[in-house]
């Protein structure tokens, strides 16, 4: 028997389906509430709690992140690891270990100023997307159709003059269906897969009330996001996908902690045991 690790900041649905699970494959769960707990330089993985394997399930990038650093320094094995946080949890690192790994990815520009994203998005004209390159539910991520509009977005960001702020990132507008999907990796293997259908807008996420319908991984799929997968460093992961209508399949994101809680429901794989499953197989190699 082994005892896993549930690391939260809020209490979902997602992560007490994980404890659920762990506990009727016979194993022992703790939960972490990292907003409680406390490290420090000579902190020890014997003075807490930890259990054989974490798994990092908090709502916030920055506050998970910040404690992987502090488990993977007490030796503590944590899902997913820094390495893979980090990159994931930026869209800019993200997109250039994408390109980096040749998976096919929307061309993305990027600017260390607002003259200087100005300027490039002057020679390459509209329309194209803007992305903040720290966030997730589609928050920020703007189309930016005309000149106005890139004004007015660009001297809002002066304003709230945010580090991240400073970063432009920029992409090509993609032609596809009114969906995207999203394909739940777990150690580069497809699990489950979902259409995210908008509700009305240009975002697909579920936060803003896309439908999620099952979608059949198909070999191109189940390819792609294995590839995407590795080239992030692997874990658990949702890979999110867009049809474009000349190039086919494109992976424009990966995400780190994955929300899970709808495709659950109609996916035919247990996603939270195979979670619990690779988390301690993980610790076993
Ligand atoms: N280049 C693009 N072309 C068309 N639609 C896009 C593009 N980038 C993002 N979107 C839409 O916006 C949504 C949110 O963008 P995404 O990069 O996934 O950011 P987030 O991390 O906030 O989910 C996507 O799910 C997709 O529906
Ligand atoms: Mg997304």
């Amino acid at each position: 028997m082994s005892k896993v690790c549930i690391v939260f900041d809020r209490l979902r649905v997602e992560e007490k389906m994980l404890q659920k699970e762990a506990s009727q494959m016979g194993h022992d769960t703790t939960m972490l509430d990292a907003k409680t707990t406390q490290v420090n330089t000579d902190s020890k993985r014997d003075d807490f709690d930890f259990g054989d394997v974490a798994l990092e399930r908090c709502v916030s990038y920055f506050r998970g992140l910040h404690f992987t650093a502090s488990l993977e320094f007490m030796d503590v094995p944590v899902l997913n690891k820094f390495d893979v946080a980090s990159v994931c949890g930026n869209k800019m690192f993200m997109t250039l270990q994408l390109k980096k790994n040749n998976i096919p990815t929307p061309k993305t520009y990027f600017s260390f100023s607002s003259e200087g994203a100005t300027e490039n998005l002057e020679k390459i004209g509209y329309p194209l997307v803007i992305k903040p390159v720290i966030g997730s539910w589609g928050r920020g991520v703007l189309p930016i159709k005309d000149k106005d509009t890139m004004d007015a977005i660009f001297e809002i960001r002066g304003i709230t003059d945010n580090p991240h702020d400073r970063i432009y990132y920029l992409q090509e507008l993609i032609n596809r269906p009114p969906r995207d999907i999203r394909v739940i990796t777990i150690g580069d293997r497809p699990v489950a897969a979902m259409y995210r259908k908008s509700s009305g807008g240009f975002k697909t996420n579920i936060a803003l009330g896309a439908d999620p319908e099952l979608c059949e991984i198909t070999p191109e799929m189940e390819d792609l996001a294995e590839k995407a997968s590795k080239a992030v460093g692997g874990g658990i992961l949702g890979i999110d996908m867009m049809e474009d209508e000349k190039r086919g399949l494109i992976v424009h994101e990966v995400n780190n902690t994955v929300e899970f809680k709808g495709l659950a429901k109609v996916a035919q794989e247990n996603i939270p045991k195979e979670m619990i499953k690779f988390a301690l197989d993980y610790i076993r190699k």
